[in-house]
């Protein structure tokens, strides 16, 4: 068994994560957390929620999991969130077809290919299925939508989707939420919660499901605003930029400062959330020495974004994603702006009023209607921009305007632009965003994956879980070293009294002592406290920690506060 054959082993024995729906023969895509598993998800999404939410000063909001197919019409989801699928004809698996030639063949040099540059691809490189080893025939490739379609109550059925990413639910609300931050910009909304996509092809574990848990921050800034000023640290970013990507160079060990002053990362804001999060994950158990942020390839980049840099670790020789950093500029607030009935633009006072010329478009619609049809609202708000950037744009005798990727000409004299003189108080604008995007479930497989060990102790093998005490499952055991003359009733007494305190204990009284230590070593358990007969000399127990199975004597009296210590932080227990 490899080792990530045994974690998986050990997940589903011990009550992390198992398949889900297993009594009717189980779903690809979807698993449960057992009760180790939902206490660790739970203590990281509250780990999650203090640094990024409490710690920065965010909101954290909470939306529906269905939206009707307008909203995912207006991001882009609708027509661009497809991955190629191939399906064989001979035993009806399908498979995500640049997987396969990844695997088979070659990496692609974009994975946002069009079923036609893929056909040719396939007229050079044939593929084969990896169940039936049956040649995969190009008639079956299609795009493949990710998105799960839904109908909404009865009668007309209003069709919808089960919501890819958490971060359409922040965006949609965009105009009750500037309110609430009173108009001031840069302010940052969160939400953690489940998105859905019908991958092709779920696999390895907690990495590729179709039901998922992530925990995203949406910060709006001004589109002028390049970040903060960062104050000079000793941490090192291990950067893999574009450019060492495109020349098969090395990860870049850099301090946030020297990034930007090299230009490796231009945004601060960018340089400034990849610096927090590696502080984050090192705090929740992720061995750095296996981790890399990796730029995105231009090509690679989604539809939403200009720039997005990926924390990825190292599992079993792979390399897996487990957030996203993107710039995503005003993308998804322009296409609700234009789509929806609401104003999605803000209002920033200028601090003095000021005397301009203001361009007003009276566009000939009669050009427009019959040209661009429903793209008109669009091109003319892309125009205003423009105009309000630049008012010679109307200069030459056509403009370009580029609508998702494709470049429309419109001829200026169709658009009769007048000008007035106005005293402007301030800009309505619309903020651009900067997104870190965890994907909670993948973290939670890198964390066991990076802190289980198998070891020695006392001349026995044991499996171990390093976990970090803020997020382990349990952070203390409590046993009686024998279920008679009283052990079993004081233990019982002391596992009561730090539960009020609330601490996280799990009391047991089965078994060798040795076994039960196990037990908890297997589980991450950081802590483990034993009743002796001493106990009733001294009221003394021992304090037993995990990494190094080490013991000292502890007063009864002094347990919690000690304990409490301990997993805050201001203790360590080396000092003790
Ligand atoms: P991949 O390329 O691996 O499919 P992605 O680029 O589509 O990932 P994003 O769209 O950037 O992923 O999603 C943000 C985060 O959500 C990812 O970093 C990942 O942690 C998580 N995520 C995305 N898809 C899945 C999935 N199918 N299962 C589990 N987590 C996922
Ligand atoms: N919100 C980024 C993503 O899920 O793709």
């Amino acid at each position: 068994m490899t080792h990530i054959d045994v974690l998986n082993e050990l997940a589903k024995r011990r009550g992390f994560f198992f398949s889900a729906n297993d009594s009717y023969g189980g779903l690809a895509g979807f698993y449960a957390y057992g009760p180790m598993g939902a206490a660790l998800k739970s203590n990281i999404e509250n780990s999650w929620r203090t640094k990024f939410v409490i710690g920065e000063g965010h909101f954290e909001i909470s939306t529906p999991t269905i939206s009707p197919s307008p909203v995912f019409k207006a991001s882009g989801h609708l027509d661009g969130f497809d991955d190629l699928l191939i399906s064989c004809s001979t035993c009806e698996i399908s498979y995500r077809a640049d997987h396969l030639l990844e695997s088979q063949h070659t990496l692609l040099e974009s994975p946002d290919v069009s079923v036609k540059e893929f056909k040719k691809l396939l007229s050079k490189y044939s593929l084969t299925c990896p169940s039936c080893k049956n040649t995969l025939d190009d008639s079956t490739l299609q795009e493949f939508n990710l998105m799960f379609a839904t109908k909404v109550g009865p009668g007309s059925q209003t069709p919808g989707y089960l919501r890819p990413e958490t971060a359409q639910g922040i965006f949609v609300e965009f105009p009750r939420l500037s309110d609430y931050a009173r108009g001031k910009l840069p302010f940052g909304v969160a939400q953690i919660g489940t998105s859905y996509r019908n991958e092709i092809s779920p696999r390895k574990g907690l990495t590729r499901l179709r039901e998922f848990t992530q925990a995203e921050l949406e910060l709006f800034i001004h589109p002028t605003d390049l970040g903060p000023e960062i104050n000079p640290t000793t941490t090192k970013l291990p950067l893999y930029s574009v450019s060492q990507q495109e020349s098969n160079g090395n990860i870049e060990f850099v301090t946030p400062t020297e990034a930007i002053d090299q230009n490796i990362i231009e945004n601060r804001w960018l340089a400034y959330y990849l610096e927090l999060s590696a502080n984050w994950y090192d705090s929740i158990g992720i061995d750095l020495t296996r981790f890399r942020y990796r730029q995105h390839m231009p090509n690679e980049l989604a539809h939403y974004a200009s720039d997005c840099w990926d924390a990825e670790v190292e599992i079993d020789g792979d390399w897996i994603e487990i957030t996203g950093f993107a710039h995503r500029g005003n993308y998804d607030l322009s296409k609700h702006n234009t789509h929806s009935s609401a104003d999605f633009t803000m209002f920033i006072p200028l601090d003095e009023p000021q005397e301009k010329l203001q361009t007003n478009l009276n566009p000939d619609m009669g050009y427009f209607g019959p040209t661009f049809g429903k793209l008109t609202p669009e091109i003319l708000s892309k125009i205003d921009e423009m105009a309000s950037e630049d008012s010679t744009i109307f200069d030459s005798p056509e403009l370009s305007v580029e609508i998702d990727g494709t470049t429309h000409s419109i001829l200026s004299e169709c658009l009769h632009p007048t000008t007035e003189k106005v005293t402007v108080t301030g800009e309505h604008i619309l903020p651009h965003v900067i997104e870190p995007s965890f994907g909670i479930d993948r973290i939670i497989y890198s964390i066991l994956a990076h802190t289980f060990h198998e070891d020695i102790v006392d001349g026995e093998a044991r499996s171990l879980l390093s976990l970090p005490s803020s997020i382990s499952p349990i952070f203390v055991g409590v046993f009686p070293l024998l279920t008679r003359d009283d052990l079993d009733v004081v233990a019982q007494d002391i596992a009561s009294n730090l539960r009020t305190s609330g601490l996280s204990v799990l009391y047991d009284e089965s078994g060798s002592i040795g076994k039960r230590y196990r037990r908890q070593d297997e589980v991450g358990t950081p802590f483990c406290v034993t009743v002796d007969h001493q106990y009733f000399e001294d009221q003394t127990v021992t304090l037993r920690e995990r990494n190094s199975a080490l013991q000292i004597r502890v007063d009864v009296d002094s347990l919690s506060a000690l304990l409490e210590n301990l997993r805050n932080g201001s203790s360590a227990f080396f000092d003790l």
